[in-house]
């Protein structure tokens, strides 16, 4: 990390193509301040955690996110809610993870987001996945928070938000994520 940039590793916590938390990733690259990358690291080739498999040798897909997400100075997560609580896929790739021998969430900077069609835009999962980098050491960033409800509706056809709150606090998130990540180097 130097002063000028700052590269974030992004993870969705959707696989589908039109997730509106990739969409929202998406967005937030276009709402970034000048000198920060916001790459998206994608979770689909990483297998259901199997202790068995794991001890035949950790997957190259785990191996490949834990270093990508060592290299960067921060992580932006964008979590949809499953009954009210972290989706499978995600938690899935976080277990793999933190497994790893040199765990990569340990003093790593990081802000979540997310957004869902219901009111609470993702609230409740939010909260879990919070409470999962406790024991993970994952230095969640408190404030903002950015819960995008009725996602459906947020996005224009060209994939910016049409709501100017909106794009303001996904900007805050990451300018916010930015001073973090200073405080905490
Ligand atoms: C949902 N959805 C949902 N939404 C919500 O606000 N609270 C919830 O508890 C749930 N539970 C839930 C469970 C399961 C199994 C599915 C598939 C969906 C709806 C969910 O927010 C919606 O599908 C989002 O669009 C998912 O995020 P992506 O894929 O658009 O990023």
């Amino acid at each position: 990390m130097n002063a000028a940039t700052l590269n974030v590793l992004a993870l969705s916590g959707s696989l589908r193509k039109g997730s509106f938390n990739t969409r929202l990733i998406e967005a937030a690259k276009g709402l970034a301040p000048k000198g920060m990358t916001i790459d998206i690291a994608s979770i689909r080739d990483i297998p259901l955690y199997d202790e068995d498999v794991r001890s035949q040798g950790v997957p190259a897909s785990v191996k490949t996110l834990a270093q990508k997400i060592r290299d960067a100075d921060a992580v932006l997560i964008s979590t949809p809610e499953y009954n009210y609580s972290i989706p499978g896929v995600l938690k899935n790739a976080i277990d793999w993870l933190s497994r790893e021998e040199k765990q990569p969430f340990d003093g790593k900077p990081i802000a979540i987001m997310g957004a869902s069609m219901g009111k609470l835009g993702t609230a409740r999962s939010q909260y879990h996945l919070r409470q999962v980098f406790v024991f993970l050491n994952g230095l969640v960033m408190t404030r903002p928070e950015v819960f995008l409800g009725a996602a459906h509706e947020a996005f224009n056809d060209d994939g910016t938000l049409k709501d100017d709150g909106t794009q303001k606090i996904v900007a805050e998130l990451l300018e916010k994520l930015w001073a973090w990540t200073k405080r905490l180097n």
